[in-house]
């Protein structure tokens, strides 16, 4: 791993609950104004608006970056401060060593990185990405004495139902039935920072739901707008799913490393919506009035089956694959309250996010 600029702060260590044992705080909450954080995921829709966020708050970021990601990610990046590492969690011959001593010295690690994928040939990736990936960063903060990891999960390691009820971070993980890789790799991180807090970790989770909103780098919501504004989403399934603005997401992380309870999840979510609200919703931010219509929910089951049939021969340009199929008469409704009650997190205002998000989708 190569440092692209020196960590140039001088601040110590942030407010790392006090402990004198010198191993991890049993319940570490680190306030990140002064703090140094470093960010894994950093060049992501997620992790640029954490970046940002972070230095406003006046803490002194670094991250990890790919020697593929995107240059001018990398550079508004390092125009904002941030010190870049080059790494990649994926490569199985990287010296474990290395991720310690770039994680060394920080108050926070946020591992925001991760492969989203909705494709059966990106299952081995997205192990080796999101399991792989999250056990080196574990090992990593435990062989730095990093005092507290945020690992950002998401609603797919909570589960899903096949009725329109709400789900909450003690539900049993369900999601299995869909045999979707993005759904198993999220859970199976989860058993990677459950197996740093055995070994006295101090890491707590958030588990953001579909997560939309404008960013440096545009995210895959931004890709579901831009079908809808065009009119391509008018059947949908009978689905649901929770959605959330980015800024409250954002604020979600930054309040479970100040607050959130060793080895405690919090859903960080907005509004349950069936999918043809939700096409509705992103129609009415864009000044259009569309009218969706259900499918009819036996025709799921064909549908999946069709798709993973021709799915070796589609470009992976084209989104509908059938492990989004998989959610075809399912639910992703979640109970926020415990971020409400334990965090103080409030949803943002959906609408509005939505607008701003349609505003940068338009300007391309
Ligand atoms: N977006 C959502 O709606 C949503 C919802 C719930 C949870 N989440 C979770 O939130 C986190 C961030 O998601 P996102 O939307 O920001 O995703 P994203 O825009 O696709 O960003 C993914 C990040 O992970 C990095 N990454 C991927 N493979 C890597 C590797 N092998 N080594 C090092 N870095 C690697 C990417 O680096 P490059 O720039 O080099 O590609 C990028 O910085 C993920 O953990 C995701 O599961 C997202």
């Amino acid at each position: 791993m190569a440092s692209e600029t020196q960590p140039g702060n001088s601040a110590g260590r942030g407010s790392r609950t006090a402990h004198d044992d010198g191993g991890p705080a049993p319940t570490g909450g680190v306030d990140v104004a002064g703090a140094r954080v470093f960010v894994t995921g950093v060049t992501g829709f997620l992790g640029t608006a954490l970046a940002k966020r972070l230095v406003d708050e006046g803490a002194t970021v670094s991250g990890l970056a790919r020697a593929t990601s995107a240059r001018a990610t990398r550079r508004w990046l390092r125009h904002l401060g941030v010190t870049l590492v080059e790494g990649d969690l994926a490569a199985d011959r990287a010296d474990p060593h290395a991720l310690a001593r770039a994680v060394d010295g920080h108050d926070l690690v946020v591992h925001s990185a991760a492969v989203i994928g909705y494709r059966r040939r990106q299952r081995g990736l997205m192990a080796r990405t999101n399991v792989g990936g999250t056990r080196r960063v574990v090992d990593a903060c435990l062989a730095a004495d990093v005092p507290r990891l945020l690992h950002v999960s998401s609603i797919a390691a909570v589960g899903v139902t096949d009725e329109p009820v709400l789900l909450d971070e003690d539900a049993d993980w369900t999601a299995g039935v869909l045999d979707a890789a993005y759904f198993d790799t999220k859970h199976e991180a989860e058993g990677e920072v459950r197996r740093g807090l055995a070994r006295g970790l101090d890491a707590v989770l958030v588990n953001p739901a579909a997560i939309y909103g404008p960013s440096q780098v545009p995210a895959n919501s931004s890709n579901v707008v831009r079908q809808i504004l065009a009119g391509r989403l008018g059947l949908v399934p009978p689905s649901g799913v929770n959605v959330v603005p980015l800024d409250t997401v954002v604020e979600g992380c930054l309040a479970a490393a100040a607050r959130g309870r060793t080895g405690r999840r919090y859903i960080l979510g907005g509004e349950n919506l069936w999918l043809h609200e939700l096409v509705k919703r992103v129609g009415a931010a864009g000044g259009l009035d569309l009218a969706p219509r259900l499918l009819p929910t036996r025709l799921g089951g064909v549908a999946r089956a069709l798709a993973e049939l021709v799915e070796p021969w589609v470009p992976d340009r084209v989104w509908f694959t059938p492990d989004m199929l998989a959610v075809f008469g399912r639910w992703m409704w979640f109970d926020t309250g415990r971020a409400e009650r334990e965090l103080g997190v409030v949803p943002g205002d959906l609408d509005a996010c939505l607008r701003a998000t349609v505003e940068q989708v338009r300007a391309g």
